[in-house]
């Protein structure tokens, strides 16, 4: 068994206007749509929780009611992401009775192009890890800077690694391992896996994409409009 946490909490100031990101229409579904979807129909996966900004609470719910008749539910987010996996987990286990060991597999609202093959690879990992994420070989150099003027390394590129969702741990043991971490380093968790670093707990690797994309600015919008098209073409044989 094992759920799909969907956050959606936040607003998406980087991406501008006035509707959060997760709700804008990509080639005429919702986002955030999209990405359910791609759990919804999966067989590994047994419910779907989604955690959204509070102020779309009444708007999630009419999506939810007429995009998917049985296995989504709805909560609301937190005050960063990790607040939004916590809530997430709560409802699961509060209103739907998942047990704390249960598998949850977090991912982003704004990342539709989640495969299949991912989310079975993260599910498949959690039968011999504690904690797995998607990621992607860099294909830039990158380099590390303090203060955003000078670099201060340059790290050998092919040891570097793009992180993306699904971040795949057992409910309970997340709740326990953030509670762990003093709240002035709370700022310095970006993402779930960072939670688990810190404590010493080897993250797994599972295979993200290029595709995979997180949308946060306008152009990442014209790329994924392009990726949608593909698909469409691709699945009628044009
Ligand atoms: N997220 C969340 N709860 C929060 C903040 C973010 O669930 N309190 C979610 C976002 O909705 C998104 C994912 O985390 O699906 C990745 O975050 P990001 O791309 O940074 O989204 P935003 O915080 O919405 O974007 P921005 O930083 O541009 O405001």
């Amino acid at each position: 068994m094992a759920i799909a946490g969907i956050v959606a909490g936040g607003t998406g100031s980087r991406m501008g206007g006035t509707v959060p990101k997760q709700f804008m229409e990509l080639c005429g579904k919702p986002v955030i749509v999209r990405t359910i979807e791609r759990f919804a129909v999966n067989r590994g996966i047994d419910a779907v929780v989604v955690g959204v900004n509070p102020d779309w609470y009444d708007h999630m719910l009419s999506l939810v009611g007429e995009y998917f008749p049985s296995g989504v539910y709805v909560t609301k987010g937190g005050a960063d992401r990790s607040d939004t996996i916590v809530n997430i987990i709560r409802y699961a286990s509060d209103v739907l009775g998942f047990a704390d060991d249960e598998i949850i597999l977090t991912h982003d609202a704004v990342r539709p192009f989640v495969t299949e093959k991912m989310i079975s690879d993260s599910i498949e990992a959690m039968s011999c890890c504690e904690i797995c994420t998607a990621a992607v070989g860099a294909t830039d150099t990158m380099l590390i800077s303090a203060d955003g003027k000078t670099a201060s390394e340059f790290p050998v590129r092919s040891t570097m690694y793009r992180v993306q969702t699904p971040q795949s741990f057992r409910m309970g043991q997340f709740v326990t391992m953030l509670g762990a971490v003093p709240q002035d380093r709370r700022s310095e968790i970006t993402d779930a896996c960072s939670v688990y670093h810190r404590l010493g707990i080897k993250v797994h690797i599972i295979q993200g994409s290029e595709t995979n994309i997180k949308l946060t600015y306008p152009a990442d919008f014209e790329a994924a409009k392009a990726f949608v098209r593909a698909q469409e073409d691709e699945l009628s044989g044009e």
